[in-house]
């Protein structure tokens, strides 16, 4: 069942006299509890293609669905309460606050939402306890490994159980093993708790923890046949 359903998606800027367009004419269809991977060259569209499905952005063309409901026309300020109910983002730099705990981050968004403290409180310690961070709840963000970095903001991303967790590049700035541990938990949400996850990344070892890898070049998707006949093409150029 397609749960987000992108038509003739586009973002464009307007840069004095010149049109920028970073995404162009979109269609996408992704099912409820996929795990899709968006790869791409840098400035292809990827996290523009992220923000739109995140309601961070607005669309300037085309109509974005998600549940059978149209955001492309909401105004930022119900786009904004759309996403505190419904998005989980998690960004390559954490983008924890320094000044809060592990706990505090946790519970930072959980704020926007009505909720007694006893069942505040009983969100972020299971969540905390979910990405396996629980005995680290009262370090702040400089008394934390990277690893345990992005597994505190992984858990600031899924404590209001969001549909759709978006991730930018989540492993860009760990080493090899907290990489992939970090992929790991990543596909226990998709897997065991049914989150639709979609993730930019660089790193095809990442995107093989995917259940599909999509292609962005210059703000459209390339299919699986032409990036395959382009690789080709560039080999034999290569050897020629
Ligand atoms: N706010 C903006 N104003 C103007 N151009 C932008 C803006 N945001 C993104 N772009 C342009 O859109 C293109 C795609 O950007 P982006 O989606 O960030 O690419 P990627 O994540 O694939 O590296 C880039 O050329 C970038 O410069
Ligand atoms: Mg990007």
């Amino acid at each position: 069942m397609t749960f987000i359903e992108c038509r003739r998606l586009t973002k464009s800027y307007q840069k004095g006299d010149s049109t920028i367009t970073p995404l162009q004419e979109l269609d996408l269809d992704v099912d409820a509890g996929d795990f899709l991977a968006l790869m791409g060259p840098s400035g292809s569209g990827k996290t523009t293609l992220l923000n739109l499905i995140a309601g961070i952005d607005q669309p300037t063309g085309g109509t974005l669905r998600i549940a059978d409901f149209d955001i492309s026309p909401l105004s930022k300020s119900r786009l904004a309460d759309w996403r505190s109910d419904n998005i989980g983002y998690i960004f390559q730099l954490y983008n924890l606050v320094s000044v809060l705990t592990a706990y505090e981050n946790v519970e930072l968004p959980l704020l926007l939402h009505r909720l007694s403290a006893t069942e505040r409180h009983a969100r972020v310690a299971a969540a905390l306890e979910l990405v396996g961070v629980a005995d680290r709840h009262d370090h702040f963000p400089r008394q934390l490994s990277g690893g345990q970095e992005q597994r505190v903001a992984i858990a600031r991303a899924i404590v209001t159980n969001p549909k759709i967790i978006v991730a930018d590049e989540p492993t860009g700035d760990l080493d090899a093993d907290s990489a992939a541990a970090i992929m790991q938990l990543l596909t226990r949400l998709n897997r065991e708790h049914g989150r639709t996850l979609l993730m930019v990344t660089h790193d095809s070892k990442c995107a093989a923890y995917a259940r599909h890898t999509l292609h962005l070049e210059k703000g459209r998707l390339v299919e699986g046949h032409q990036l395959a006949a382009r690789r080709t093409r560039e080999t034999q150029e290569a050897t020629t």
